[in-house]
């Protein structure tokens, strides 16, 4: 399905980044025209038929300069909470609200992914001293956020991943019950913390755009454990509903993230192969520095603060579905058991091993 694009193919037009491939079939679920089609009975990705190959021929330039990839290893990514044991046992329960509220905050959240066409690209001639020419930095404003936004929200008439997830919570679990305060109690987290500047040197708009490409793609890499939770759990015939379909628009889903994951590791790593000008316009600071930190603290932050906050969230939705308190107590006991445990690898103190593949 890859078109035969010459690796020495650098340049991309905004047109040519959001084509499709020639789908014979749409997914059509929840009666939402989707994204992405078939080709010979198999999903193929949206807005594939260009982004693909102009990915790979970006990381093959890195491979060829003998630069490494920035990547997250496994050991540090959390297992989704609740397990799929966990979640399996409230449902056998009949408390299926819990479940419903999850797999519904995943849904939003996809859909508030289409704010990465906000993030404003700093002037790389400017900030970095060597050619961006030929990256995928050089098109992450003119078509890489641009497609990964319609791929998370949606585009026009078309569903995206939000509308994918609703479709698959929907055919598993049956039209479930929507609690009315999802969206309520997952905005009151309380106001967002301001933030301290990491690289003070840097411009405002180079830092932003850092942080925000390494918080998604820290989310999407932590992502992949929610994938396989929810194939499992909504293709179980024993608590599914629909277990074929669910399990499926979740895969399609999963497929779908594998263009976000590669070009924002692509481009981090590009960056991180090069040298970063301060705003000042005099001061440099080397790119693997500035990568490195950021990714460390943002990786080891996110991945203790969450399974933390989700445990703590999940007993309070045990008790808010189940109005019998005795129940509550006992269903939130037995699903306490059932928890697998984990916690970061590595103490506040210790470094973190160095999360770089070849390319
Ligand atoms: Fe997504
Ligand atoms: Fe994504």
């Amino acid at each position: 399905m890859t078109q035969d694009v010459a690796t020495d193919r650098q340049e991309f037009s905004f047109d040519e980044l959001m084509a499709d491939d020639p789908f014979e079939k749409s997914l059509v679920t929840n009666d939402i025209q989707c994204h992405g089609g078939y080709i010979d009975g198999e999903y193929v990705s949206p807005r594939g038929a260009l982004r693909r190959p102009a990915i790979r021929n970006w990381r093959e330039r890195l491979s060829v300069a003998d630069h490494p990839l920035i990547t997250i290893p496994e050991k540090y990514v959390p297992p989704n909470y609740p397990n799929y044991d966990q979640a399996k046992y409230l449902l056998q329960e009949g408390v299926v609200e819990p479940v419903t509220r999850a797999l519904t905050i995943i849904a939003i959240v996809e859909g508030f992914g289409a704010r990465i066409r906000e993030v404003s690209v700093p002037d790389f001639d400017a900030e970095v001293e060597e050619s961006v020419d030929g990256t995928a930095l050089a098109h992450l404003a003119s078509g890489l956020f641009e497609a990964h936004a319609r791929d998370e929200a949606g585009h026009r008439d078309q569903g995206g991943h939000k509308q994918m997830w609703e479709a698959a919570r929907d055919a598993g679990l049956d039209k479930p019950e929507i609690p009315d305060d999802v969206l309520l109690r997952l905005m009151s987290g309380g106001p967002p913390a301001t933030r301290k500047r990491l690289y003070p040197e840097l411009s405002e708009r180079m830092e932003s755009m850092l942080l925000m490409m390494t918080n998604v793609l820290i989310i999407e890499t932590f992502a992949e454990d929610t994938f396989n939770w929810a194939k499992k759990l909504l293709g179980d015939p024993e608590v599914s509903a629909d277990p074929v379909q669910a399990a499926h628009i979740v895969d399609c889903i999963a497929r779908d993230e594998v263009p976000h994951v590669d070009y924002l590791t692509v481009a981090l790593s590009e960056l991180r192969a090069r040298t970063l000008i301060g705003a000042d316009g005099q001061s440099t600071l080397s790119g693997a520095d500035v990568i490195d930190g950021v990714f460390r603290r943002q990786l080891r932050g996110m991945a203790t603060v969450r399974p933390q906050q989700s445990r703590e969230r999940s007993q309070a939705d045990i008790h808010q579905a189940v109005s019998d308190k005795r129940r509550a107590s006992s269903v939130a006991r037995q699903f306490e058991e059932l928890d697998s445990g984990w916690t970061f690898p590595h103490r506040d103190d210790e470094e973190l091993d160095v999360l770089l593949k070849s390319a």
